[in-house]
């Protein structure tokens, strides 16, 4: 383990391993204008939401390797609108080359190959590939660190959404698939929110907890700390009925005849058992098999 005190390193080696660690991080693919009306397009993957009603996001320029501040914030301090869009997979590469440090007065929509579509509630046009496309009125512009050295936090409040019709569902939400939304991460990494990287986890009840769990299953070199918390969110614990009756059925003396005749251990198969319901989705009797020997 290595523990650090961000000041001993430097904050430059820090920010390498914030970076990395906090991650994967949203990307805002940011336009500005600025009073003369020349647009800025840049990403900030500082960035959320941090309210939703009224609906905030936040995005932080930090100031450049030449102690500047960026362009996002020179014009946000003169025009304090910006869009904000969303950067799905088709759109990774032309986003990385608007970071490039071009002039001020250069428009990087031109210079990615992006559409500007003319927004309707503030004046920086938006990004017609995005999935989704934000308008917003900066409300607030927070300095970070001793003379803003750390860069400003930009506070925006959303007034108009685009959506594009691809990106949802039969359900009629958004869809992951569909809107396939990239992230950054640290050095030259990113990811993909899409296929294998996707998996859901249901809802937590108020379960009974891990605690619930015997102490040789929760020391157990089989279950995961996935499965453990999959047991743990159940709501109720099966009864001792239960427990009999299933202690009495098939599955159980199948288990008990594998352990005898094949030699092996009884609790190593309870485990691995119950480890293949939970995989199943079937927790109930994940939590039988760990309770009817
Ligand atoms: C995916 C991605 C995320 C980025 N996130 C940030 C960020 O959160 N803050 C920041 O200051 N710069 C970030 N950058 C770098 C800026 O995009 C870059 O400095 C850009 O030139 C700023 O443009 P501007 O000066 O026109 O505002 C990021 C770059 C990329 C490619």
């Amino acid at each position: 383990m290595k523990t650090i005190i961000p000041q001993d390193l430097g904050p430059q080696a820090f920010y390498r391993l914030l970076n990395s660690s906090v991650a994967p991080r949203p990307i805002a693919f940011v336009s500005t204008i600025s009073k003369e009306g020349h647009v800025n397009l840049a990403p900030y993957s500082f960035f959320n939401i941090v309210g939703f009603n009224p609906p905030m996001l936040v995005f932080s320029p930090t100031i450049t390797r030449h102690g500047q501040k960026k362009h996002s914030l020179l014009n946000v301090e003169e025009v304090p609108e910006v869009t904000i869009n969303l950067v799905s997979y088709p759109m990774v590469e032309q986003t990385s080359l608007a970071s490039a440090e071009f002039d001020r007065h250069v428009n990087e929509f031109m210079k990615a190959g992006f559409t500007a579509v003319q927004s309707e509630r503030v004046r920086p046009p938006r990004v017609a590939e995005a999935p989704v496309a934000f308008e917003c009125l900066v409300r607030q512009l927070m300095p970070l660190g001793e003379n803003a050295g750390a860069g400003t936090m930009v506070i925006c409040e959303v007034v108009l959404a685009h959506f594009q019709d691809y990106i949802f569902g039969e359900n009629g939400q958004i869809d992951p698939h569909k809107i396939d939304l990239v992230g950054r991460l640290g050095a030259d990494w990113y990811v993909r929110a899409n296929d294998a990287a996707l998996f859901d986890v249901a809802r937590p009840q108020m379960g009974v907890g891990v605690d619930a769990l015997p102490v040789s299953v929760r020391h157990s070199n089989i279950l995961t700390g996935n499965d453990l918390g999959k047991l743990g969110s159940s709501k109720t614990l099966p009864t001792p009925d239960e427990i009999t009756a299933y202690h009495q059925s098939a599955p159980v003396f199948a288990l008990r005849d594998e352990a005898r005749y094949g030699c092996q251990y009884l609790p190593d198969l309870q485990h691995l058992r119950a480890k293949q319901l939970l995989a199943e989705g079937k927790v109930e009797e994940a939590w039988l098999v760990l309770l009817s020997y």
